[in-house]
């Protein structure tokens, strides 16, 4: 692989180094930490349990600006375009995206931004296009987490009809070959089974080299195939420690046969407190006031989906609690010595980093920085 760095031709090592350096995302932090779900109502939370968040512009701003100032890798929005039903109508309003990076980089300065994209949504031209403007107006800042679409009314919505699952992929695949041809070359062609484009032309170009930051959370078996020929970071979904080691495995596998590397990080729901006893009520007050006709309708798009949750009563209310408190991600729970223990078992794992929503952003996130950070410094997991 050859690409340009100021001008000139460069080697992988260069682009790795030249990443460490300017982009967050490879900096030298064992532990990477970001923001998610913070562009939609009830966040990552499917509960009615009393915050002071909410889903405007200008408290967004609020949160970017102070994870940006604590030293934050990265802010993760959700693609959303349509609700969950149940009492909460969870995540039914939501800023757009691509249009809430470009204006959250305006308002922070050294944070990366996502946008997350649905492949069906938009073409892979408009969004090549939208990201090297993001990251010209960011300077470097932008990533992309390329989504295929599960939740079905959402996807058809736009009046077409949903692929099987693994075709996803493969529309997926095909999408973003054509973003980074846009984002690296000029005038080619390509005839695909999805995208035909004629004279594929883009300027300006990203200013990452050798393009922006791509990650995917898939976890299925094209998923993981996916990430492996062009992600960055696959964003697992962790079930078991055991379960999350083949996965990791397979990812850094499969992409070295591609002759690249991807990593892998996780997302989670912080619960913290001073004490324990503080932290798990929290936790347990999130979980009373839930939103179980919400959650259940997610529940069963994604048995609907083939995802496996376990098939007794037990195992789909686990899985449904785990879905109220932080959208199926790990429930941290604990206090801040106990939060970076856990950190550093996932670090040991092979994890390196996490997408963090809490019941309450902005305070829980100041919190998070008083309390956590330094115990993350003095374990080694970040600088
Ligand atoms: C951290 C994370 C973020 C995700 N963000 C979105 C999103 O914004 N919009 C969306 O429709 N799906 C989102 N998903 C769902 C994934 O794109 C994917 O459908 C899911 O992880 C299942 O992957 P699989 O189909 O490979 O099994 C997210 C998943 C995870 C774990």
């Amino acid at each position: 692989m050859t690409s340009s760095i100021d001008g000139q031709t460069s080697h992988p090592d260069d682009i790795a180094e030249w990443r460490e350096r300017n982009v967050p995302m490879f900096n030298k932090n064992r532990f990477k930490l970001g923001v998610f779900g913070l562009n939609c109502s009830h966040g990552c939370t499917i509960s009615h349990a009393e915050t002071t968040f909410e889903p405007t512009f200008e408290h967004n701003v609020k949160i970017a600006q102070l994870a940006d100032k604590i030293g934050f890798e990265f802010l993760l929005p959700v693609g959303r375009w349509r609700h969950f039903g149940g009492t909460t109508q969870f995540n039914g309003t939501n800023l757009e995206v691509y249009t809430w990076a470009a204006a959250i980089a305006c308002h922070t300065k050294d944070i990366m931004v996502f946008a997350t994209s649905h492949v069906p949504t938009v073409h892979p031209i408009l969004a090549a296009k939208q990201s090297a403007t993001i990251d010209n107006i960011s300077n470097g800042r932008f990533g992309i987490n390329v989504v295929c679409g599960w939740f079905k009314p959402e996807m058809e919505m736009f009046g077409v009809k949903q692929l099987p699952h693994d075709e996803r992929y493969v529309m997926a695949n095909e999408w973003m070959s054509c973003v980074k041809r846009l984002w690296t070359e000029q005038d080619f062609d390509h005839d695909g089974q999805f995208y035909k484009i004629d004279q594929g032309f883009l300027s300006p170009k990203p200013v990452q080299q050798p393009h922006p930051v791509v990650i995917n959370a898939g976890s299925s078996p094209a998923g993981i195939g996916f990430s492996a020929r062009h992600a960055d970071y696959n964003l697992l979904s962790i079930t078991s420690v055991d379960k999350a080691a083949d996965i990791i495995a397979q990812i850094e596998s499969q992409a070295a046969e591609h002759g690249r590397r991807c990593r892998a990080m996780s997302y989670a729901l912080v619960c913290c407190r001073d004490t324990e006893a503080e932290a798990q009520a929290l936790y347990q007050r999130i979980i009373d006031e839930g939103d179980w006709g919400a959650a259940n309708m997610i529940i069963e798009l994604m048995l609907g989906e083939n995802y496996s949750y376990g098939s007794n009563k037990d195992e789909i209310r686990a899985m449904g609690e785990r879905f109220i408190a932080g959208w199926g991600g790990l429930p941290l729970v604990g206090t801040p010595e106990q939060i970076v223990d856990k950190m550093i078992n996932l670090a040991d794992l092979g994890v390196e980093g996490l997408a963090i929503s809490w019941l309450d952003y902005h305070e829980e996130l100041k919190y998070f920085g008083e309390r956590v950070l330094p115990l993350m410094r003095e374990a080694g997991l970040r600088q």
